[in-house]
């Protein structure tokens, strides 16, 4: 689904899939070169990272290992709590391995500074964080991100992955959603 197809639910297109992928290319250029000698492991973050890992790690020109982690903040409502519960842990034991961690976006921070420290106590020879989209609040937090596609403004933001009540996820472009969708 491109944003051709939902036009009246989106109040404008901020990324084409087009401008995505090209993003893309050029992280995946730094990350082949970052490590051309060292053996990564990409590490995913359900659901929203679907995306973004499958797209990154076919960009890249070297082998990688791929595993997931699916994690839930507590706490009610949009906003994250800091909280987190592990819903399914990593398949891999990553003690002296090159971890890269693979997001859909990082908002408040609260959630990958829980998911580093977590990982950082399982010493890893390094660790390292790509994350598709930033929110400003981000920006503000503890949390170190080595690569980042695309700085989003602070609106209500779909598709790539990001998705509003579980849909919008399948929008190949990215773009900010309609009052009337939410409202
Ligand atoms: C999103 C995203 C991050 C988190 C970032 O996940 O994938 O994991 O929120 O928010 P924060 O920086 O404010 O902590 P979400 O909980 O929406 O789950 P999803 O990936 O299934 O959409």
């Amino acid at each position: 689904m491109d944003a051709s197809h939902i036009s009246s639910e989106l109040t404008e297109v901020l990324y084409t899939n087009e401008q995505v992928q090209a993003r893309l290319a050029e992280i995946a250029g730094e990350i082949d070169a970052e490590y051309a000698d060292k053996d990564v492991l990409l590490v995913g973050v359900l659901n929203g990272a679907v995306m973004v890992m499958a797209d990154l790690s076919r960009h890249l020109t070297s082998h990688v290992n791929m595993d997931w982690m699916a994690i839930s903040s507590y706490g009610s409502g949009t906003q994250s709590s800091g909280v987190v519960r592990i819903l399914k842990d990593l398949n891999t034991d990553i003690e002296g391995r090159h971890v890269l961690v693979v997001e859909d976006i990082i908002d408040t921070g609260l959630t990958l500074a829980y998911l580093m420290q977590n990982l950082k106590s399982r010493r890893p020879a390094s660790l390292e964080i790509m994350t598709m989209f930033r929110k400003p609040e981000a920006l503000r937090s503890q949390v170190d991100v080595k690569y980042v596609g695309f700085d989003l403004p602070n609106e209500f933001v779909v598709g790539y992955g990001l998705d509003y009540a579980g849909r919008y996820r399948n929008l190949t472009d990215v773009g900010t959603l309609a009052p009337h969708v939410y409202s």
